[in-house]
């Protein structure tokens, strides 16, 4: 019924948010280049993730998905990988621990450098430029020479993305995970916090139960799931041509796969059923993520589910909902019920960032933390009321001590957030923050996961 498909087939669709090179040919050239790159993730590594995801869906796993709003080119450093690396997994045991629930790791890391705008040009001391648009595509600095888009900015992003895939996978694997060393994972500026305190009080709990459980013989030379870990990596995929160059057949199923990141996902801005990146990404056999935002239609978003998961299959689409702390209540229901009533599987994920950025009195761009916590409390409860499970979380967050959202426990006020403010585009939560947000989750889950034991009960 639908047309064929090819990694070339989104051209002839209408297409949002693509920079206009100034020479076609240098970009076809340089696309042509990474045609020939090796691929950054294997298939198989997909197909584990869907398996993964496909858990999440029926309440046996939670993703956790971060990192930040745009890597960049300056800040590339092994130091800030290892440190976003290390919240993450600080995040991720909060979670298990608490929540009693395995969590799926999945960075917004290695890859995540092409930025959606909502304004084509930025105007700055009545100077109007065009808008910068992630590092892959053309400069920060506000120049009219930086802010041409340079194709050969797509080589730099790839080098940089295989560099930093190359570290994750060894702290993953290579013993930096092992939770024997949990209590090393604390930055030391959060040591001396409340957070802090926190997480060593579990880690030493955490630390007794692997004491008891070597004791009755499982080890980390016996169980290598207490010395190693998955960590998986996802970017919005806007930069088609990128995306159509690292798009190749698995040799080992025939079947396509974009090999840039593990899982993709599909911006609140390009997410048109008839356009172009979701006629890319509807060819893709890796794990998919949808935003919705409030401007989402409950019919609309069937449609698309229709096209981009016509098979129904577990773990293969992930909704992305970023309604903004005051209108989660009142906009997810309807999209849970129309999901349902169509009878279609998908992991139901919680972005608290996405709907909840202000500008500050100060003029920064920012997200208030308590509305982050309010967004979180209002999908579960919204979850628990319709009946689907809550799936996860996406955050933007880095383990820097930056100072870009306002409130937690640190009382970030309006007129700190000067102090250390260094995204290249939206506020992310700090390492502190995280941990803060990692607590409040690890007890909805608990609650939630009480719920589903106390209505299997009354059954
Ligand atoms: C993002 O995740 O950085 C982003 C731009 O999100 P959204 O498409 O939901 O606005
Ligand atoms: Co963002």
């Amino acid at each position: 019924m639908s047309e064929r498909w090819t990694p070339e087939s989104w051209q002839a669709k209408p297409v949002r948010q693509m920079p206009v090179y100034p020479d076609q040919s240098r970009a076809t050239a340089v696309v042509e280049r990474l045609r020939n790159y090796p691929p950054l993730v294997f298939a198989g590594e997909a197909r584990r993730l869907t398996q993964a995801l496909a858990k999440a869906a029926v309440g046996q796993a939670f993703v956790l998905q971060g990192g930040d709003c745009a890597e960049s080119f300056a800040e590339f450093h092994p130091n800030n990988i290892r440190d976003t690396f290390r919240v993450m997994l600080q995040m991720a045991v909060v979670m298990t621990f608490g929540g009693g629930t395995p969590v799926v790791k999945i960075g917004r890391m290695a890859g995540q450098f092409a930025k959606p705008r909502s304004a084509d040009t930025e105007t700055v001391d009545g100077v109007e430029l065009p808008s910068y648009r992630g590092d892959i595509i053309n400069g920060f600095d506000f120049t009219a020479e930086a802010r041409i888009p340079d194709p050969e900015r797509m080589v730099l992003a790839f080098n940089q993305a295989a560099a930093t895939l190359n570290l994750l996978r060894a702290f993953a694997q290579g013993g930096y995970a092992d939770l024997q060393k949990v209590h090393q994972w604390t930055l030391g500026f959060v040591e001396r916090t409340l957070q802090g305190e926190r997480f060593r009080s579990m880690a030493d709990r955490i630390g007794e139960t692997l004491d008891f459980m070597a004791a009755c013989g499982i080890t980390a030379e016996t169980t290598p799931q207490i010395r190693e870990t998955d960590f998986f990596t996802s970017h919005e995929g806007l930069l088609l041509p990128y995306e159509q160059a690292m798009t190749r057949i698995d040799s080992t199923t025939g079947d396509w796969y974009d090999v840039s990141a593990h899982l993709l996902w599909i911006g609140d801005r390009t997410r048109q059923p008839d356009g172009a990146h979701v006629e890319f990404f509807r060819g893709v056999k890796n794990p998919l993520g949808l935003k919705c935002g409030p401007s989402l239609d409950p019919g609309e978003l069937v449609r698309l589910i229709d096209i981009l998961n016509p098979e129904n299959v577990a773990g293969r689409l992930i909704l992305i909902v970023r309604m903004g702390a005051d209108k989660v209540a009142e906009k997810f229901a309807p999209l849970i019920r129309a999901v349902k009533a169509a009878g279609r599987s998908v992991v139901w994920v919680c972005d608290p960032m996405h709907g909840n950025t202000v500008k500050s009195a100060s003029g920064y761009k920012t997200r208030p933390f308590e509305r982050v916590l309010a967004e979180v409390r209002g999908f579960f409860a919204v979850c628990q009321g319709e009946g689907v499970y809550p799936g996860g979380v996406h955050f933007e967050m880095t383990g820097q001590d930056v100072t870009e959202c306002t409130g937690g426990a640190q009382a970030i006020t309006d007129h700190k957030l000067s102090l250390r403010y260094h995204t290249a585009c939206d506020p992310r939560l700090n390492a502190s923050q995280s941990l803060e947000l990692a607590f409040l989750i690890a007890e909805e889950l608990k609650r939630a996961r009480l719920g589903q034991v106390a209505a299997a009960a009354a059954e």
